[in-house]
């Protein structure tokens, strides 16, 4: 596991962390959310030691992180961190090396990265040679052609194109499916939902809403959108603990406690007239997180470039 616990960090007076804890396993994909200035870059960094918290851990298989495990972390940073004139395969063996690799596997790795993240015909370029999209492919590379063990990446779909943010995402799921622990920070909600099992949601620098995304989504109940021909009066005699969310022209949204049977609920709504459409909506992770960081906060500016 990767756990953050109790972790504090001020920075002059601004408390950039305060008492964050939360937990990444092995074999986990999780995103990393928040409003800008929330945490995330600064519990990232202390992490992976580039920053020192003031107080509390952040451990790795239950022990503090040192050198030995940051040799098998891939890390993003925000400001990335490539060698503008260095050529795309030296530089990743270069990396690789650094990160204790043989300079065969090295080699290797490298080359088998590129071609995996579709830069076969840039192995030879400067990064500064390259489009941003490609310095952001090379940059994952970078991250992953160690072979790390866990992952912890800062905004890694920022700035990236809807093919790049393809490959991304399916090279995530697929580290994490080989047991690496990722982690990674987003402001693109819809994405997250769609890739990501596990979400850590924080503000302020602490946790406001964190665990699997299906059980968060579910919790609040489920809710029932009825249409039925003859109007929505049938939503005054609503039965047991349903409760009336929503009525316009159309038809009704009824939210449904969980585990309450939506029978009932159909039956009146039946005697009013023909049922024309009934679907179940659960609410989206844009909603849960923004009541979970509190009204009027938006998830930030993504550059849609
Ligand atoms: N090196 C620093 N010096 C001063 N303030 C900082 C520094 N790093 C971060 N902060 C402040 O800490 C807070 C958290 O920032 P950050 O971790 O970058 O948030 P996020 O990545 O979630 O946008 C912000 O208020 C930010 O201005
Ligand atoms: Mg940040």
């Amino acid at each position: 596991m990767l756990e953050f616990v109790d972790l504090q960090r001020s920075f002059g007076d601004v408390v950039a962390l305060d008492g964050l804890s939360f937990a990444v396993a092995p074999g986990e994909l999780c995103g990393f959310l928040g409003p800008n200035g929330a945490g995330k870059t600064t519990a990232m960094r202390c992490a992976v030691g580039v920053s020192a918290p003031d107080g509390g851990t952040v451990t790795w298989q239950g022990r503090p992180i040192d050198l030995a495990t940051r040799r098998r972390t891939g890390y993003m940073p925000e400001e990335r961190g490539l060698y503008p004139k260095m050529r795309v395969h030296e530089q990743l063996v270069y990396l690789a090396r650094l990160h204790g690799m043989a300079a065969a596997d090295a080699a290797a790795s490298a080359s088998a990265w590129i071609d995996r993240l579709g830069l076969a015909e840039r192995a030879g370029s400067t990064v500064e040679e390259l489009s941003l999209g490609n310095q952001q492919r090379v940059q994952l590379a970078a991250a992953l052609v160690h072979e790390p063990e866990l992952l912890i990446l800062d905004e890694p779909f920022s700035g990236l194109d809807p093919l790049a943010t393809d490959v991304m995402s399916e090279v995530l799921r697929e580290r994490a499916r080989a047991g690496v622990a990722v982690v990674f920070s987003s402001h693109q909600l819809d994405l997250v939902e769609g890739l990501c099992e596990t979400v850590a949601v924080i503000a302020n620098g602490r946790l406001v809403l964190g665990g699997r995304v299906a059980e968060l989504t579910s919790r609040g109940g489920r809710r029932l959108r009825i249409e039925v021909a003859g109007g929505t009066a049938w939503t005054h005699e609503l039965p047991g603990e349903a409760e009336l969310l929503a009525a316009d022209d159309a038809g009704a949204t009824v939210l449904l406690p969980p585990g309450e049977d939506a029978g009932p609920v159909l039956d009146v709504a039946r005697r009013t007239g023909r049922l024309l459409d009934v679907h179940l909506e659960q609410p989206r992770l844009s909603e849960l997180f923004r009541t979970a960081v509190g009204n009027g906060a938006t998830p930030g500016d993504e550059d849609p470039t």
